[in-house]
C-alpha cells in the first residue's frame, strides 16, 4: 500500500511557501551536505543531463549550480515549485512524480534527491528506485538522503499550517536491500548525527549509488 501521491501534493502546495523561507539557504549550515553536493559534482563531471527529484524549492539545484552543474529541478508540487523559481529564475523547474517518470529509460546521467522519499512507503520507495534505476544511463549515478530510522510519524501540522500526512524513517538496511534488489550497485552509505539547533534532531543518512555499467 503507498500514501496517496495526492496528500503528499497537498501538504506541499499548502506549506510552498513557509517550506522555501525555512530551508532555501539551509547547505550554508550543513558542512556535510556541502561536502556531499561537492563530491556528487566531481563524480557526475561534465556528464548531462541531471535532475533534482523532488527538489522542493531549489536549494540543492541551486547549490549544484552554483558548483558548476547543469541541473534541472522536478517536484510533485506546482506551488513549491512556483517557490522555486522566483528564488531561481534562470534554473529549470517542471511537475513531475517520482513513482511514474516520464523520462526514456537510460536518459540520465545524475539523479539527486535530497529527503524526496521520506513521504514514501516501503512498497513506493521500491518504485521510485526501480524508476530512477530505469532512466538513469548505465555508469549513471544517484544520490539520495533520508531520516534513519523505523517509525512513521502521522503530521497534522507542518510550519504552522494544517496538513495530513505520513513521515516515514527508513533503516539502512532496508534501503540497501532495496537499491540492490533494483540492480544499483552502492557506492556508500555516510550516516551523520543531526546538527543540533539547525535541523530536526533524527540521523540523517546520504547514499550514493550507481547504475551498473554492464548488466
Ligand atoms: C521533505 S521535501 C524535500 C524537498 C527538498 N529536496 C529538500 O531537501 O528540502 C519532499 C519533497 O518531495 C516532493 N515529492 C514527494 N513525493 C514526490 C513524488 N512522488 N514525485 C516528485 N516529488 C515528490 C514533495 O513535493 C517535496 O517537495
Amino acid at each position: 500500500m503507498g500514501q496517496e501521491i495526492k496528500k503528499i501534493e497537498t501538504t506541499y502546495n499548502t506549506v510552498a511557501k513557509e517550506y522555501a523561507e525555512t530551508f532555501f539557504q539551509e547547505h550554508d549550515k550543513k558542512p556535510m551536505d556541502r561536502e556531499i553536493l561537492k563530491r556528487f559534482t566531481r563524480d557526475i563531471g561534465s556528464k548531462t543531463p541531471v535532475w533534482d527529484f523532488g527538489c522542493g524549492p531549489g536549494q540543492t539545484t541551486k547549490y549544484l549550480t552554483d558548483l558548476g552543474m547543469d541541473i534541472c529541478g522536478m517536484d510533485l508540487s506546482p506551488k513549491v515549485l512556483e517557490q522555486a523559481k522566483k528564488l531561481y529564475p534562470d534554473i529549470h523547474f517542471q511537475t513531475g512524480n517520482m513513482l511514474k517518470l516520464t523520462f526514456e529509460n537510460n536518459a540520465i546521467a545524475g539523479v539527486v534527491a535530497f529527503y524526496a522519499i521520506v513521504h514514501f512507503t516501503k512498497e513506493q520507495v521500491d518504485a521510485a528506485f526501480g524508476e530512477i534505476f530505469r532512466v538513469l544511463q548505465p555508469g549513471g549515478i544517484f544520490l539520495f538522503t533520508y531520516h534513519i530510522g523505523d517509525d512513521t510519524i502521522h503530521i497534522d501540522e507542518f510550519l504552522d499550517k494544517k496538513v495530513d500526512v505520513d513521515f516515514m524513517y527508513f533503516n539502512t538496511d532496508f534501503i540497501e536491500n532495496t537499491l540492490t534488489k533494483n540492480e544499483f550497485n552502492i557506492i556508500e552509505t555516510i550516516e551523520r548525527e543531526p546538527y543540533p539547533g539547525v535541523e530536526v534532531e533524527t540521523r540523517r543518512a546520504y547514499v550514493f549509488a550507481q547504475k551498473p555499467l554492464v548488466r
